[in-house]
């Protein structure tokens, strides 16, 4: 889910070479996950997955650090505020604000 949900939302916002290698860390975890589930099927040992589920862990912590909230930053930045003129015209901004008129109001 964290994967579709990112790659819908890096398509129009991201730069690529950030959407490239974001999308090969989330390979990578799955990559790992897959592992842990292929060693523990043939082997049992559950010490071993215990092992191999902290790594992923580590690494899951490691990727939110240096790709989600790289990501956050991006979608953030393209975001408009619907409460700066400057956004005014656009189809999205104005359909808020028509939005927001028809019910609370604040923005219009
Ligand atoms: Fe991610």
């Amino acid at each position: 889910m964290h994967n579709l949900l990112e790659s819908a939302l890096m398509k129009d916002y991201v730069p690529h070479d950030h959407r490239v290698a974001h999308q090969r860390a989330h390979i990578d975890l799955a990559e790992q996950l897959k592992g842990i589930r292929t060693v523990f099927g043939r082997d049992g040992n559950g010490i071993v997955a215990i092992h191999g589920i902290d790594r992923v862990r580590d690494a899951l912590v490691r990727h939110i650090e240096e790709f989600d909230v790289v990501l956050e930053q991006f979608l953030a930045s393209a975001t408009l505020d619907p409460l700066d003129p400057a956004a005014r015209g656009r189809p999205a901004v104005d359909g808020m604000i028509g939005y927001r008129a028809g019910g609370t109001g604040f923005l219009s």
